[in-house]
């Protein structure tokens, strides 16, 4: 792990756990870890991102999310990043950035497409199409992992659930990148770039959503949406904001935790032999998989009134960072931590899906998608080793990768 990012002497008030560099370099750990011992709710005065308050511990993320009436989520306060998005012309309206009653609603619209009856229909052709990409990787030849396996077998689970044509499925992910980076901050060119992305998305989708209107309800995500009471008439921002997190949501998480894996196989071949001697830990090692990538660094609040944690106040209109990549190796709730164990008894309570109200509606999905893949992996007896350093994406918000050169072998 690179260091040279992080002064372990620096006075406390000036840390600043935001900076991208951090996680080009992936050099954020013992920030954390000195957060969570010496300022667990810590201010933060300067940074790209204006001044911000940090929770880094497992239990206090999960007594902010407990309270969502005084935590909100909602766009109109800034939303759910770090970034306040509310005076772009992109505010990314969507349910996971609303408060009840309405985030309530649209929730309840989406949810009956990832019942575990539903995700038990999409594990078949999953399994199949897994196996056939496996099967068409060059052996002992340098690919990227991220091109050929992420970002194919996640746009491929979305085109399937909005049943969007495929041909045309290599937009999903290009549209998701452009919708996610928050880390452009208020530069006007990328944030008008950003835009103009996010309304060509926006357009694509709504034609399809009016022809799926136009005829009778199916079972994808469209359909559902065009037929419900609460998703069939939102206005531009809103219709905006829900595709965007339906295609980030499901892309670019399941994507770097599947390439995150191969990372914590490097790291860690012996548990990766552990698994190939018994692949009914594949479960486990899905979930660890996640636990460790944690997709989404961090999700943010605003206090709506002022509200004291371990001794600091927080002052209404303020913003709280909730750092789940912190909370995931909190020596209190996982020992050892950092360490990517395909035996870890309670791997399950990891934050990286968030927790409370919001709490991903995709998890099941997401943990099928990597379970079926290490499943196929394990039964090829595949290596798979990195070739040089991955190229990390510089941001807070992403956790994940450009580019991740690979080579493998199977049996
Ligand atoms: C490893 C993969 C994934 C990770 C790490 C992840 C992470 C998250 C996180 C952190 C939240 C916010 C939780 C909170 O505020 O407490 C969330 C919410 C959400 N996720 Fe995921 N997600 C993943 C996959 C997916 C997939 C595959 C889908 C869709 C097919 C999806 C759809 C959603 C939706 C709709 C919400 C909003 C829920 C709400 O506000 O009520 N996610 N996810």
């Amino acid at each position: 792990m690179a260091t040279q990012l992080v002064d372990h002497n620096a006075d406390i008030t000036t840390l600043d756990v935001s900076r991208g560099e951090l996680y080009a370099a992936d050099s954020w750990r013992p920030l954390f870890a000195r957060l969570r011992k010496e300022a667990p709710i810590h201010y933060c005065r300067d940074s790209f991102f204006g001044p911000y308050w940090s929770a880094s511990r497992y239990a206090d993320i999960v007594d902010i999310e407990s309270r969502p009436e005084i935590f909100s989520s909602s766009f109109e306060h800034g939303g759910i990043t770090i970034f306040d998005m509310q005076n772009t012309g992109v505010q990314l309206a969507m349910f996971i950035a609303m408060d009840d009653p309405e985030h309530a609603e649209q929730r309840k619209t989406i949810a009956p497409a990832v019942t575990p009856t539903e995700i038990g229909k999409l594990a078949g052709p999953l399994r199949e199409r897994t196996a056939q990409l496996l099967d068409s990787l060059p052996v002992n030849e340098p690919f990227d992992w991220v091109e050929k396996i992420a970002v194919e077998l996640t746009t491929q689970m979305l085109a399937t659930l909005f049943d969007f044509p495929w041909e045309e499925r290599h937009k999903l992910p290009f549209w998701s990148d452009w919708a996610a980076k928050i880390d452009i901050g208020p530069d006007p060119v990328l944030n008008a770039e950003r835009e103009k992305y996010c309304f060509e998305m926006a357009s694509y989708f709504k034609k399809l959503f009016d022809e799926r209107k136009a005829l009778p309800p199916k079972g994808d995500l469209l359909s559902m949406m065009a037929h419900s009471q609460h998703m069939a008439n939102l206005d531009e921002q809103r219709f905006m904001g829900n595709i965007a997190l339906l295609v980030v949501g499901g892309n670019d998480t399941t994507r770097n935790s599947m390439s995150g894996l191969i990372e914590q196989i490097n790291t860690y071949p012996e548990e990766w032999a552990k698994l190939k001697a018994d692949p009914a830990l594949a479960s486990t090692a899905a979930t660890e998989t996640i636990r460790l990538q944690t997709p989404i660094c961090h999700m943010r609040r605003t206090a709506l009134e002022d509200v004291e944690l371990h001794g600091q106040t927080i002052r209404k209109g303020e913003k709280i960072v909730i750092w789940y990549n912190s909370a995931n190796r909190d020596e209190d709730v996982f020992p050892d931590g950092d360490k990517w164990d395909v035996n870890r008894a309670n791997s399950r309570r990891h934050l990286s899906f968030g927790y409370g109200i919001h709490r991903c509606l995709g998890a099941r999905l997401a943990e099928l998608q990597l379970q079926t893949l290490i499943e196929e992996m394990v039964k090829r007896n595949m290596d798979v080793k990195l070739v040089g350093e991955p190229d990390r994406i510089p941001s807070c918000f992403t956790r994940g990768y450009h580019h991740m050169m690979v080579t493998m072998t199977r049996d």
